[in-house]
This record gives C-alpha cells, structure tokens and sequence, in this order.
C-alpha cells in the first residue's frame, strides 16, 4: 500500500489507476472553472493562530450532525457515477463511512442502487435527491429510500440545469464508457480497473435504470436524464416534496442569506452552504466566503454545514471557525476511492482527522465545539 500523506497523494494514485473520462469528470468544474479553483485557494488566505502552554492531554474531534455521534463533523457528500470510479464504488465508500464513524450519503445518480447499498452495509445512510419531473419516479424512489432505512434526504436545489463541463464533453463521458479508439488506448492501460469492472454487474445508474418509465439501458437512460432535471422546481414544490419525508430533510446548495431564510421556513434540520464543488454556477464566490453572511442569518435556526473546496483537516477546521456546524467532503474521498477503493476512503478520512485533531492542538483547542473566529486570521476584504 503506497504511502499517503495527504489527499493530494490520493488524487495522484487516483489519476493512475481510473480512465481518463472518470477522472475529468471528478475533477472538472464548469466553464472556466474560476468558482471550482477558488473553493480551495480562498481557504489558504484565511490564517491560522498557534497558541501554546495549553494542557493538550484530552481532546477529541467528535461532533454531532442531526443530534447523532459522528467521528469528526464530516460527511460524506454525494457524487454521482461512484461505481465508475472504482467498481462497486458507492458500497465500498459507504462501509468506509460507517466503519469510521462518519455519514454516507447516496447520489440519485449512482451506479450502485439505494437497494445494494442497504444490503451491504449496517448503518443508516442519506439519500440524496435531484428533483425530476417525473413525479411518480419522485414518490417510489422516496418509498424506496425509506424502505432501504435512510435516516435523512439530502434535497439538492443546484442543479435545475447542468452546469457545462467542457472535459465531459471532449471526453464523450457515459457509464459505462464507450468504445472509441481514444478510451480503448486509455483503457488498455487502465487493467486493474477493467478487471474489476468486469467482475460486478452493477454497471449502470442502479436507481433509475429498470425504475423509471422506458428506462432500460444506458442510451435511454442518458435521453430521460437530459428531460428530466426539474426546471419548474420552486419553494412550493421543495414544501411538497418535504412533506412526504418523515425523516430529517436537508438541503443542499444553499449559498444566499434569504435562500437560508426560505429553507429555514421549509423546515430543513441542516443546510449544506455549497456551489456544488464548483460545477454549476461558474463565477460565484467559494462556498467559504459566502459562509458568513449565512451564518449570520441562519444560525441556530438549523445546522449549517458547508462543503466545496474542503482537501484537508485544516479547510474543515476554518470552515467550523467561521461558523459552520459541520462539513461535507466530494472530492477529498472520490480521489481515495479511485485510487485504492474502501481502503482509500478510509485513509482520506484519516488524513483529514489528523490533520484536524493536530492543527486544533496546536491552535490551543480540545474541543470542535469551542473552535470560532478567535482561532483565525481572516483577510479584511474576505467577504
Ligand atoms: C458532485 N456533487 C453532487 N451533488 C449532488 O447533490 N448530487 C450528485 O450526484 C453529485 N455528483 C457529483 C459528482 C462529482 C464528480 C462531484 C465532484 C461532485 C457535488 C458534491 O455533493 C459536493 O457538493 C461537492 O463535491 C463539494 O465540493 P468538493 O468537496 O468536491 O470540493
């Protein structure tokens, strides 16, 4: 097992080990990519202070989201074609998650289904939900979700249209890959991935395939998908859609003080401040400069949780400093995945634990509950 350090060595095995396509698409943001670059780069202007002389014999990273237990106030977020990342991928990552002691959440656009993955795994997961037009789809797959024991949905308000990705398209990108003379080469020396690729049958997006109306394979699917993305999705039908959930509701891609404000009213248990990693909205501020002026309207009203940009111990650290009650990770354990499989997530989920139980140590803190500004530097015109 290579050695690892840091998320950065991840994406590094991840870039060697999945084809070409998977790993743009894990990687790109939408249209220049300015929102996607700056998620991470604004987190390293925000400083740190060292504060010494401080009894560092008891402390721990353990925190809460929806009032349960978690290892470190991280969840993982959730990414759509998983298992093209590795094989089996979505059931690898969430057995990482509950094994570590952090939430999974499920994407609609998944490869494994809501099914295979409560089959393979022991503790509740989240499903997330993108709301498509198609209303019976929405109601059996909620049915589904509740049979499977998922314990939140996880609304994502972001994507009424896709944002463009110009990688995906030269890419050609589709699940499973298509033949052309330019994946074949790449494939052929993608070997390892193959051969496991081959071993599953879980190939195809699991929870819409066979599951909604003239959905039987990859090209009908990519047809549906395309017509389905609900653009008449407003507050109203988020209430609607609320309302036939009994668990805890979160909402995802909340990045404007009144839209935290109208969420609050539709009752969400947790917001996730996000702009999707940067692929959709293409020139909006970094999910972590937004975050105050969230914060300052919302707080203690529900939990705000932010994700975007997130790659180290540290950004999760700032991220709680300014605010947030708890965090979500994409990337961070995608690269771990496409790397080593459930072994890799479960080492960026260490490399992220370490890195904040050191930094808060050396910060002079015991507690994630006690971080806040005083822990920080923050440049004057941040926000
Ligand atoms: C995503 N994201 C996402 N979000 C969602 O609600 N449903 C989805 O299916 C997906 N799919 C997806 C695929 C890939 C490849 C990425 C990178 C991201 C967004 C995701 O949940 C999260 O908001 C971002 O990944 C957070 O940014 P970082 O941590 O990747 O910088």
């Amino acid at each position: 097992m290579p050695i690892v350090t840091c998320i950065e060595d991840l994406k590094r095995l991840h870039k060697r080990r999945a084809p070409k396509m998977f790993f743009d698409y894990a990687e790109s943001g939408s249209w220049t990519e300015q929102t996607f670059r700056e998620n991470t780069t604004d987190f390293e202007k925000i400083r740190l202070r060292q504060k010494v002389a401080v009894d560092m014999s008891d402390r721990s990273t353990a925190g809460r989201m929806l009032g349960e237990k978690v290892a470190m106030p991280v969840a993982l977020a959730p990414v759509g074609m998983t298992g093209m990342q590795n094989a089996d991928g979505e059931i690898k990552a969430a057995r990482a998650a509950e094994k570590f002691g952090v939430p999974f959440t499920l994407s609609t656009m998944s490869i494994c289904s809501i099914e295979d993955v409560a089959e393979h795994t022991s503790a509740p997961f989240w499903f997330q939900l993108y709301v498509m037009r198609d209303e019976d789809f929405v109601d059996r797959i909620i049915e589904r979700a509740k049979r499977a024991g998922c314990s939140a949905l996880v609304l994502t308000l972001d994507l009424q249209l896709l944002g463009q990705r110009h990688k995906d398209l030269k890419n050609g990108l589709s699940a499973p890959p298509k033949l052309t003379p330019a994946t074949m080469l790449d494939l052929s020396t993608k070997w390892t991935w193959g051969l496991e690729m081959l071993r599953t049958k879980r190939r195809q997006f699991g929870n819409i395939v066979g599951h909604a109306s003239n959905v039987e394979d990859a090209r009908s699917l990519m047809k549906w998908t395309a017509e389905q993305f609900d653009l008449k999705l407003d507050w109203e039908k988020v209430r609607k859609i609320a309302a036939k959930w009994d668990g805890k509701l979160i909402l995802k891609g909340i990045f404007d003080a009144d839209d935290a404000r109208k969420a609050v009213e539709c009752g969400a248990d947790a917001i996730v401040v996000s702009n999707h990693g940067g692929r959709q909205l293409d020139g909006a501020l970094s999910s972590i400069r937004i975050l105050p002026s969230i914060v300052r309207e919302v707080k203690g009203e529900t939990e705000i949780w932010l994700d975007s940009g997130i790659r180290s111990g540290q950004d999760v650290l700032k991220a709680l400093a300014l605010g947030a009650d708890a965090t979500m990770i994409g990337r961070a354990w995608l690269y771990g995945l496409g790397a080593m499989g459930e072994k890799g997530v479960t080492a960026a989920l260490e490399v992220i634990r370490k890195e904040l139980d050191l930094t808060m140590a050396l910060c002079g803190e015991r507690d994630v509950a006690d971080l806040g500004p005083h822990n920080l530097l923050v440049p004057r015109d941040f926000e």
